[in-house]
């Protein structure tokens, strides 16, 4: 464990240009420093550095965060190695501390783990050289022993305990958690993977995190997979990505497939910038990971109903991705074919071809919507202005959204400022509770603008009254920020504290005011914008309330009003002078 005050320390230590520089040359404009991002291709520069605030943005393709998350990103190194790397070049040794109970259940990743997972691999790679049946299995599927290699593919052997042969102590704590054995009621242990192909699960830095292995032939389950462990999530890692980074760049895309088969099988046919999602759905995190590697993201689903709904989802959690600019494209097989067996009986020329016709994902949500109603009639107009309304409004790049939003509104006969008003409108019979809640909602742009303040100076976050308790995203960000610099000694840094929420809920939203505080300049006046806005908020706050009992009272005055509303609207009255 690095102790985490030694981040704020190396934080302040380092400055983010120097750190930039000897990977990107920057070049001064204004009060920040610029360059072409070296996360996507472009030919004029939006990344954008501020040596002021110590954190980077770039302005087209969303990549951010501290000298510490560049140098994580710049490198594909972990936490832990982009901390002792800008130690060592600050001369500094990195203290380690060791973990209380509760955080070594969090992120404990302990070296080991790899190793043992990298003996495991090696085991099975051996094995499957002794194995004529798994090797005649992998012949049979038209992959090349350098494929095989190339995937670090092998074979776990029939037997309860063959990895006690491996590991000197079978009963060690490191083979359960890296869900190497499985151990029964009585405690007895045996292994995960018999008598499988072994496919390794590698990360963005080559480090074996898992396994999926398959049956030979036939049987049930077709694939069995490591549980999730501390070194393995599903949800965020794909297969096949570290093998395609190359790929990715150089041929400016990524296919995103279903299955492992699917991804080796591209390879050999010489497609190598294919990845496939884990036996999940893909998930945002894995659409924002791609978006950030290349500018065009192809997914290619089955022909089959499960094929379909993998689509749908994908295409739900890719849409508040989006980037203006870039592309996300799909692609559908023919019923009865994976890519697999589609290269295999139509060749890589007919793949390609396919890739080619891919559906950009706005005319893949409109075909969708449009199919899945009757246009003719006043009823599947209606349905479709529903069904559309939580797809067009999760997106935030302005111009996707305002392109699908006329095409929606096409579809449906109505204007464009139609459905804008019909999406904002309050729907019919809300339920007081829901009236309340939401008029309990202070403006969004206020709270941003506080966010923005605090982010901007942290100390200002200790200003903030205690009790005061507004709701919604932004609310809860501005809470959590605000808990944890009243927990820090001292003052704390844009940088320590963008560095402590990074990879947490708040992620995105701190991003976003990231980019807009690289706009404000040196010279701003925080102080005052954070009082003036508190002061709107406050007033906004109190405005809210007061419609609300007023409308209460409408038909029956004070008389509707409980005993404690009576006392806040009383005091709300007097508050006048806030306006
Ligand atoms: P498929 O059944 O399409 O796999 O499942 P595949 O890769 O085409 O396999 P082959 O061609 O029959 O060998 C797609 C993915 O779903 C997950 C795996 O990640 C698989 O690659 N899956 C499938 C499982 O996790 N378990 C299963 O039992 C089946
Ligand atoms: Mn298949």
């Amino acid at each position: 464990m690095i102790p985490k005050n030694f981040i704020h320390d190396l934080l302040n230590r380092l400055d983010i240009v120097d750190v930039i520089e000897r990977y990107v040359p920057l070049k001064k404009a204004g009060a920040n420093y610029i360059a072409c991002c070296p996360f996507h291709n472009e030919k004029s520069p939006s990344f954008t550095v501020s040596q002021n605030k110590q954190f980077y943005h770039c302005f087209g393709c969303g990549a951010h965060g501290t000298a510490i998350g560049f140098v994580m990103e710049h490198g594909g190194l972990g936490f832990v190695d982009a901390v002792e790397e800008l130690a060592r070049s600050a001369g500094v040794t990195v203290p380690r501390e060791a973990p209380t109970p509760e955080q070594a259940q969090q992120h404990k990743v302990t070296p080991d783990l790899y190793e043992v997972m990298q003996s495991a691999t090696r085991y099975y790679r051996d094995q499957l050289k002794q194995s004529a049946p798994a090797i005649d299995y992998l012949k049979r599927r038209g992959l090349s022993g350098e494929i095989a290699l190339r995937f670090g593919i092998g074979y776990s052997p029939e037997g309860w305990q063959n990895l006690g042969s491996v590991f000197a102590n079978y009963q060690d704590t490191s083979l359960l958690e890296t869900g190497l054995v499985i151990e029964n009621e009585d405690g007895k242990r045996y292994d995960r993977f018999r008598d499988r192909i072994m496919f390794p699960i590698v990360n963005a830095r080559g480090q074996v995190i898992g396994f999926g292995g398959r049956v030979l032939d036939s049987g049930e389950p077709k694939y069995l997979n490591s549980p999730e462990t501390v070194l393995f999530e599903k949800g965020r890692e794909l297969y096949g990505l570290f093998q395609a980074l190359k790929a990715i760049r150089t041929k400016r895309q990524v296919l995103v497939v279903e299955g492992y088969m699917d991804v080796v099988a591209l390879a050999q046919h010489g497609i190598e910038y294919a990845v496939a999602t884990l036996g999940t759905a893909t998930t945002p995190y894995h659409v924002q990971k791609l978006l950030r590697l290349t500018d065009k993201v192809m997914f290619c689903f089955d022909g089959d109903a499960a094929g379909q709904r993998a689509a749908w989802r994908a295409m739900e959690n890719a849409l508040p991705q989006l980037i203006d600019g870039k592309s996300i494209g799909f692609l559908f097989l023919p019923s009865r074919h994976d890519p697999d067996s589609f290269l295999r009986e139509h060749g890589t020329a007919a793949f390609e071809q396919l890739l080619q016709e891919a559906l950009p994902l706005s005319s893949y949500v409109l075909r969708e919507l449009s199919t899945q109603v009757d246009l003719r009639t006043q009823e599947g107009r209606t349905t479709l202005l529903q069904r559309a309304k939580p797809l067009l409004t999760v997106i935030s790049a302005p111009t996707t959204a305002l392109l699908l939003r006329k095409e929606v509104a096409a579809l449906a006969g109505i204007t464009q400022a139609e459905l804008e008003a019909l999406y904002a409108i309050k729907p019919i019979g809300a339920s007081p509770r829901r009236a309340l809640q939401k008029a309990a909602r202070p403006v969004v742009s206020n709270l941003r603008v506080l966010l923005r303040c605090i982010l901007f100076q942290p100390d200002l976050a200790r200003e903030l009254p205690e009790h005061w308790m507004p709701v919604g995203a932004e609310a809860a960000a501005i809470i959590a920020l605000t808990e944890w610099s009243r927990m820090q000694e001292g003052p704390v840094s844009s940088a320590a504290m963008i560095q402590n929420f990074q990879g947490t809920v708040y992620e995105s939203l701190l991003a976003a005011e990231q980019a807009e505080i690289m706009q404000w300049g040196e010279t701003f006046n925080v102080v005052a914008e954070f009082q003036d806005v508190l002061a709107r908020l406050r007033n906004e706050q109190r405005n809210q309330q007061l419609q609300v009992l007023h409308a209460k009272m409408h038909d029956t005055g004070m008389k509707g009003l409980g005993e404690q509303e009576r006392s806040l609207y009383l005091q709300l009255l007097q508050r006048s002078e806030l306006k």
